[in-house]
């Protein structure tokens, strides 16, 4: 196969390990820090996890040296979206356990957590580890967003296990993967079956934080490589001077991918979510907002301008977030009659004809093209797919129209002319930044450690990440500690709690400081490629927000 010329030379990157990582693997030793809680539901959490709640962090520690490591067979899963650097995670893992014992075997289940119930898998050799390390993607096993959370799909999972002598399941996810990971950790321990559940912390969205976690690999990566595609925009803009850049950018929910690149190239505006529903903004409102500035900028002749939008946005607006609430309901309760329903237009008038009074009213308000986004596919959890919601689009509609009355009424005498751009799977098989690299070896090569001693339900966490990769620490919190109750599909469920940007903390409390300033002048920053050769203060740097959130 022909590889480029990147990838030839990345294969011969060495990832940063943190000091104790560094240390001879049989001489590594977990120490018990204290005992843990749940951040809220205490109660209701330690019932439904009654054997591994309340677990303490463990860090890890040289100590006195074994003379071998457990000869362990380890399966591996990839789930959900992809994120730059699940391939080192996986080759860290390879490389801990056959350091530890030659002996050990790794599978990976291929095409996500649908390879365990399916039982279809690969056993890891050197030559294919070696073919994918510091690479992007998940092609390795492929993954898939299939949700492993029936007591029947667990008894799936333990007879395939037992059927490989399989003693760990190493699940690199999301919030609800890893949530998954900790249920099925209890099951097999309520069950009594000797098989170790570890996690590792996987997303671009940046979404599953705590002081523990300090950052979800890919998130470094990928807001880079939309900085870098950012940063070439405004130059664009700066250089004709004559379109207002409308970008949205991915990210589920929370809009920390915003955010940070908001922090990398400081733009004319960007939209947070958060601060949209703290503030109960309206579309009407977002739309003043944007064309305000529009119109400052024109004044000064600058008739140019970049905004960035977050994926999540529109699931923020409160009125739009009830009108998706009694969709996604409306479409769960009438699925094969709204299924059978051929035409678009057919299916909007459905809809439409179900609605609240109030949703109704919102509903309309929308243009066709989007209407029609809401009532596509839903995702496995019977969410709506923010991913195909055209909301830059939307927000160029209702600019366009609010400028045009402010002409009318002689608020605005500019030139408007719009492009659109969505920047979300460009990030998401990038290859790795050095620092994902890095991190994402540790994650793994740690998460087999956690494996070794039998430290189910925790996820594999390294911290100190803003410093130098030599004095990150590394070891494991237990799962649990990061869950409270929420509603799913009209249940209180265990769940992680997603970390959402918060309006109170140092990076979003910095954009604030700027933007007014951002938005008039013309204050671009160009980050530019990723660069994996050179200096360190350009290769190794992470992100502003990791940055912010650790300054003192
Ligand atoms: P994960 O939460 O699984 O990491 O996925 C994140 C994400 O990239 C979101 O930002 C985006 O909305 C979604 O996946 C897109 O999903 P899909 O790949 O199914 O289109």
């Amino acid at each position: 196969m022909k590889i480029s010329a990147l990838q030839k030379a990345r294969y011969s990157y060495n990832p940063k390990l943190p000091a104790i990582l560094r240390e001879d693997i049989l001489s590594i030793r977990p120490v018990e820090g204290g005992k843990t809680t749940s951040v809220s539901d205490q109660k209701q959490i330690e019932k439904l996890f009654p054997n591994t709640y309340g677990l303490p962090q463990v860090s890890f520690a040289k100590g006195g040296k074994r003379e071998c490591g457990r000869k362990m067979n380890v399966g591996v899963i990839l789930s959900g979206g992809q994120a730059p650097g699940g391939h080192n995670v996986i080759c860290g893992l390879y490389d801990a356990l056959k350091k530890a014992n030659p002996q050990s075997t790794l599978y990976g289940f291929l095409g996500g957590p649908s390879g365990i119930l399916e039982d279809k898998y690969i056993v890891m050799t050197d030559e294919l580890i070696d073919a994918y390390r510091n690479t992007g993607g998940f092609d390795i096993i492929g993954s898939g967003r299939t949700k492993l959370e029936t007591t029947e799909q667990f008894e799936i999972c333990t007879k395939v296990c037992r059927s490989h002598g399989i003693n760990a399941v190493v699940i690199i996810g999301g919030d609800d993967s890893n949530t998954n990971a900790a249920v099925l950790a209890e099951y097999f321990r309520a069950k009594g079956e000797k098989i170790c559940v570890v996690g590792c912390p996987k997303t671009i969205d940046g979404d599953l934080k705590n002081e523990c976690i300090e950052a979800s690999f890919g998130f470094d990566t990928a807001v880079k490589t939309y900085s870098e595609l950012i940063g070439n925009i405004e130059r664009d803009a700066n250089s004709a001077r004559k379109y207002w850049h409308f970008i949205r950018l991915m990210g589920r929910s929370a809009s920390h991918i915003a955010l940070e690149c908001a922090l990398q190239t400081q733009p004319n505006i960007c939209l947070i979510g958060e601060e949209v529903e703290a503030k109960n903004q309206s579309i009407d409102e977002i739309t003043d907002y944007i064309a305000t500035i529009i119109a400052k900028r024109a004044e000064a002749g600058n008739n140019f301008g970049v905004i960035l939008v977050p994926e999540g946005l529109i699931e923020f607006v409160p009125s739009l977030k009830v009108l998706i609430r009694e969709i996604n309901d409306l479409l769960a309760r009438t699925e094969q009659q709204f299924n059978a329903l051929e035409s678009i237009a057919q299916k909007i008038s459905f809809v439409e004809g179900k609605l609240s009074a109030e949703s109704k009213k919102v509903f309309d308000s929308l243009p066709e093209e989007i209407k029609g986004q809401l009532l596509a596919d839903r995702d496995p959890h019977g969410n709506v797919q923010v991913s195909k919601i055209e909301t830059e689009k939307l927000l160029i509609q209702t600019v366009t129209k609010r400028l045009k009355e402010m002409k009318a009424a002689g608020t605005y005498k500019g030139k408007f002319s719009a492009q659109n751009h969505f920047f979300g799977y460009e990030g998401r098989c990038a290859f790795p930044s050095n620092f994902d690299a890095d991190y994402c070896y540790s994650l793994g090569y740690n998460a087999a450690l956690l494996a070794d001693f039998d430290l189910s339900g925790y996820l594999s966490s390294v911290r100190g990440l803003s410093l130098p990769a030599d004095q990150w620490q590394a070891g494991g919190i237990p799962i649990t500690m990061m869950m409270n109750l929420e509603q799913r599909h009209g249940e209180m469920k265990p769940v992680i709690r997603k970390a959402l940007v918060e309006l109170d903390g140092k990076p979003f409390r910095y954009f604030a400081s700027q933007r007014d300033s951002w938005a008039v002048g013309t204050e671009y920053t160009f980050p530019g490629a990723i660069q994996y050769f050179g200096p360190s203060e350009v290769c190794d740097r992470t992100t502003m927000t990791l940055e912010l959130e650790h300054s003192k």
